[in-house]
């Protein structure tokens, strides 16, 4: 609590000076540098996974507009401020932009020229996602100050850090430099975002495929610890019984508590049912914490993808090293978090700069 505190402090101490926020900036970046980014080593520019010849780079923005971070900083924190739920929004915002067609701001797009249906209209991606406003007035604000220099992907990028950093994790540094792309299709969403009920191989391959790890999908995992779920997701798992022996039972008490929350699948229509959402950890719902990790120890996961995570004998080895080492799981989210802002990025001559998120120039 105190860090998020000292979080929202540093952002809304109007007595801050320019200077001292800078120094804040500067100061937290060099420490989260040595500590999260340097034992990185070559993996830093995002290696094959980068698409362009260009590799990504923290001072991307250092002569060309040197305000953005502040910028995202500030209108990240005023949002929170008053959803907290925005940080969650933010940061699965991110996960889908990378893992569909990488890291390019196609989530964010209204329409194509082809007609196509897009991302964002995909149930994957869902109705549910209300962050985009928070982009746009990132957006707006920045074309005014600096005209179609800082790109969509790249302010999604510093934005879910924010969002990071505001939920109780180390502030880190985020390279920048991408470019957002000329494609979005709600297709595309099949085989590259996980979906709840899917084996921990096929997860492992999806998140192979943009050259994450099995390592990577458990520890960022750990995003479930904020925001919300439709009961729908996991109603099945409460409700009724379960074929699927592989996955391990959610412990009674809980889904008996799960069940004066959430309603039978077996009862009221579709629409009422899309309504209900229960927070992924109501004892500290905006707060980026390990306990994921002991609830699913204790078998108290909401989604099956999670769950599993116990079941098989790779990954519960590191949940339960998660579950035991705080530290250690918060440095690694945030290096996984860089790692994923790398995911087959546009650099250089790809792709544009994007006037407005939403749609193309
Ligand atoms: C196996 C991989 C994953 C699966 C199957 C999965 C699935 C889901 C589902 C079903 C929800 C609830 C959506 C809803 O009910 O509207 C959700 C929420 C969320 N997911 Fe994941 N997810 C996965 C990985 C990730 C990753 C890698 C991140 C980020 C690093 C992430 C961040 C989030 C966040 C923050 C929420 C809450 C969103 C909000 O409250 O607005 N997830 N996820």
């Amino acid at each position: 609590m105190s860090s998020l505190v000292f979080a929202i402090a540093i952002h809304f101490d109007k007595s801050l000076n320019v200077k001292m926020r800078k120094c804040h900036v500067v100061l937290t970046t060099i420490f989260a540098f040595s500590m999260i980014v340097l034992p990185l080593g070559a993996f830093a520019g995002g290696g094959h996974h980068t698409n362009g010849s260009h590799h990504l780079h923290v001072k991307y923005y250092r002569d060309k507009c040197p305000q953005i971070e502040f910028v995202v900083a500030k209108a990240v924190a005023r949002a929170f401020a008053s959803d907290p739920n925005v940080a969650a929004g933010l940061i699965r915002l991110f996960f889908h932009d990378c893992f569909i067609t990488g890291c390019d701001a196609s989530i964010l797009l209204d329409s194509t020229p082809t007609g196509e249906p897009v991302e964002k209209i995909s149930p994957a991606n869902g109705k549910n996602v209300k962050a985009y406003y928070v982009i746009d007035e990132i957006k707006a604000q920045i074309e005014r100050e600096c005209p179609q220099t800082v790109s969509c992907a790249d302010i999604l990028a510093y934005a879910s850090r924010e969002s990071v950093f505001l939920s109780g994790l180390p502030y880190y540094p985020v390279q920048a430099g991408r470019r957002d792309g000329f494609t979005s299709r709600a297709s595309n969403i099949i085989g590259n975002i996980p979906f709840p009920t899917m084996s921990v191989d096929a997860m492992i391959e999806v998140y192979a495929r943009k050259g994450l790890t099995l390592k990577d999908l458990v520890v960022l995992a750990g995003a479930h610890s904020i925001g919300n779920i439709h009961c729908k997701m996991f109603d099945y798992r409460i409700y009724l019984n379960l074929t699927d022996t592989k996955v391990p039972p959610m412990v009674t008490s809980f889904a008996a508590y799960l069940k004066t929350k959430c309603p039978s699948p077996n009862l009221g229509t579709w629409e009422e049912r899309d309504k209900v959402i229960v927070q992924f950890d109501p004892f500290s719902p905006f707060r980026l914490d390990n306990t994921f990790y002991k609830n699913l120890l204790r078998g108290r996961g909401l989604l099956q993808s999670d769950q599993v995570l116990v079941s098989d004998r790779r990954t519960r080895r590191i949940v339960r090293d998660m579950a035991f080492n705080p530290e250690v799981w918060s440095r690694k989210f945030v290096r996984a978090m860089i790692k994923m802002g790398n995911v087959d990025v546009l650099t250089g001559n790809e792709g544009e700069i994007r006037r407005n998120c939403r749609i193309f120039n």
